[in-house]
């Protein structure tokens, strides 16, 4: 009986830490120190952020920008608009404008992944 019960909570524990770990770049709610571990433990490079960049594409394009200066649908283009200084600010809703404009604020998951790719030079590949 005693086995059976020790049986279970380990089970248990180890279901939870697994559906947590799965789901952590969905839900905005996790543990920092899941976030941090999945977030941090990756090389993170250009190809794969474009699925963020390419929603701040559709209003900062080389074809057409609202804001000059800032563009985001190839490399270069968002390596330079980010050495502006004012992407991380406005992602993350610590600047004068939130981004992306009239849309949900990017899952925390997403900022961290960007910070951690800025922190290590913006490897194209
Ligand atoms: C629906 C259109 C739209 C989307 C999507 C969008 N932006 Fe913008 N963005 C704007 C507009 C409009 C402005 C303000 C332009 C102005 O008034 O100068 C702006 C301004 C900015 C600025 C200048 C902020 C400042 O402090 O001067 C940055 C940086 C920026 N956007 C980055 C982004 C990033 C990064 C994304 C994607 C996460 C994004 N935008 C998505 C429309 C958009």
């Amino acid at each position: 009986m005693k086995n059976l019960i020790q049986f279970l909570i380990f089970n248990i524990i180890i279901i939870s830490f697994f559906s947590a770990f799965l789901s952590s770049c969905t839900f905005d709610n996790e543990e920092d120190f899941l976030e941090d571990y999945i977030c941090d433990s990756i090389d993170i490079v250009y190809t794969d952020l474009t699925y963020i960049f390419s929603v701040c594409a559709t209003c900062h394009s080389e074809a057409f920008t609202y804001r000059p200066g800032i563009e985001m649908d190839n490399y270069e283009s968002v390596k330079s608009s980010i050495n502006t200084g004012l992407v991380l600010p406005a992602i993350k809703h610590t600047g004068p404008y939130k981004m992306p404009n009239g849309l949900p604020k990017l899952p925390d998951c997403d900022i961290k992944k960007i910070e951690v790719w800025i922190n290590a030079g913006m490897p194209e590949n």
